[in-house]
């Protein structure tokens, strides 16, 4: 049961000012999100309703003064704005129809309330999300399942950390995968409780969870180096975060980045590249990427090597010219052996 009261804030805007909204209003509220109207076929295309969900009632001028300048940038005349308290079963009938079952990869990822035996073949995920982030609906967590999917394919990980673990469901998929240590922590004290509820519901008796901001905690600290960390975060928080992602990751050791979007790709890519992480991977949903980085392993044949041969597996050999100017990897440099994936294929 869900004892905060609940606010949404909601308005129009054009497909093309929803980018912009997002990024900007990432901060507000406990989340943000887009749906897409019915297009009303007009000349400028389909309308997109912003949703954000706040705990408590939001300031409305605060709210406004926020979006005005936004609703300039976008050369809007004006935004109407709708507030209203959301009731607890309003809240819940909405997670309960997002958290539709739904395959990505090998994951069958399914709500408590629905028990139907999995798919033959799968990896089932029982989640209760409740706040917290991670019902597998949204491209940044279907990305980081899909990379974690293709990795189970032709690598095994011995000790993981999750990030911004949320409803803990990339650390239960990761669990699920290899026989692995894991370590969820989050900022959010409500989201490290749902994480750890979400692992004992699946006995996944190897994920820790901890309270942790980034990689400031004596847990994240104590558990290093790790093989695999998750991340689906921001690229802010990513880019803020990539020197302290570097030093927790073991020499070869690989990074799965989301909560981007593919305009940010590049920065977030530059980023990282200049803490010596080399872009392996790369998944375009919509408007989501994600990101899967390596860190050099340290040995003087490696650094004189060059980047080598493409990873064995799915992933094939980048083509430059399909993605050119989006793969500059800072000090990694050339990208031979990253490979990309647009519209839910690795490429
Ligand atoms: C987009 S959600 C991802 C949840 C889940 N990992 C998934 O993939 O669906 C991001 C999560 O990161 C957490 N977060 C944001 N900044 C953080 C920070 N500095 N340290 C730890 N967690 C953070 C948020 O509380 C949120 O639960």
């Amino acid at each position: 049961m869900i004892e905060v009261p609940l606010w949404q804030s909601r308005f129009v805007v054009p497909g093309a000012a929803v980018e912009l909204f997002l990024a900007e209003l990432e901060d507000t509220g406990i989340s943000v999100a887009a749906f897409e109207e019915a297009r009303d076929g007009g000349a400028d295309g389909a309308l997109w309703r912003i949703e954000l969900m706040h705990r408590g009632e939001p300031d409305q001028q605060e709210l406004a003064a926020r979006l005005a300048p936004l609703a300039e940038r976008s050369g809007l005349d004006r935004i109407d704005l709708t507030i209203a308290p959301l009731a607890a079963t309003d809240w819940l009938a909405r997670v309960a129809e997002s958290f539709t079952p739904r395959r990505i990869g090998r994951f069958w990822v399914h709500g408590s309330h629905l028990r139907a035996a999995p798919p033959t073949g799968t990896v089932a995920i029982e989640l209760d999300a409740g706040l917290a982030f991670g019902s597998g609906e949204h491209e940044s967590t279907r990305g980081c399942l899909l990379a974690l999917d293709d990795l189970a394919r032709r690598r095994r990980f011995r000790r993981v950390l999750d990030v911004g673990c949320g409803s803990g469901i990339l650390a239960i998929a990761a669990a699920r995968c290899w026989p692995a240590a894991v370590l969820a922590v989050d900022n959010d004290q409500g989201a490290v409780a749902v994480a750890a509820a979400n692992a004992r519901r699946n006995d996944a008796e190897r994920v820790r969870t901890a309270h942790s901001d980034g990689y400031r905690s004596r847990e994240v600290r104590a558990g290093a180096p790790y093989d695999l960390i998750l991340a689906n975060i921001l690229a802010d928080p990513l880019c803020d975060m990539a020197r302290d992602l570097a030093r927790h990751l073991a020499p070869g050791g690989t990074a799965i980045l989301a909560g981007l979007f593919d305009k940010q790709a590049p920065r977030v890519i530059g980023v990282h590249g200049a803490a010596g992480l080399r872009l392996r991977a790369r998944l375009d949903l919509g408007i989501w990427t994600t990101l899967v980085v390596t860190k050099r392993r340290r040995t003087p044949d490696a650094a004189t090597r060059g980047p080598g041969p493409p990873a064995p597996g799915r992933l094939r050999p980048h083509d430059p010219a399909a993605d050119r100017g989006s793969e500059e990897c800072g000090a990694g440099g050339a990208a031979a052996s990253v490979a990309t994936r647009r519209s839910g294929a690795w490429r």
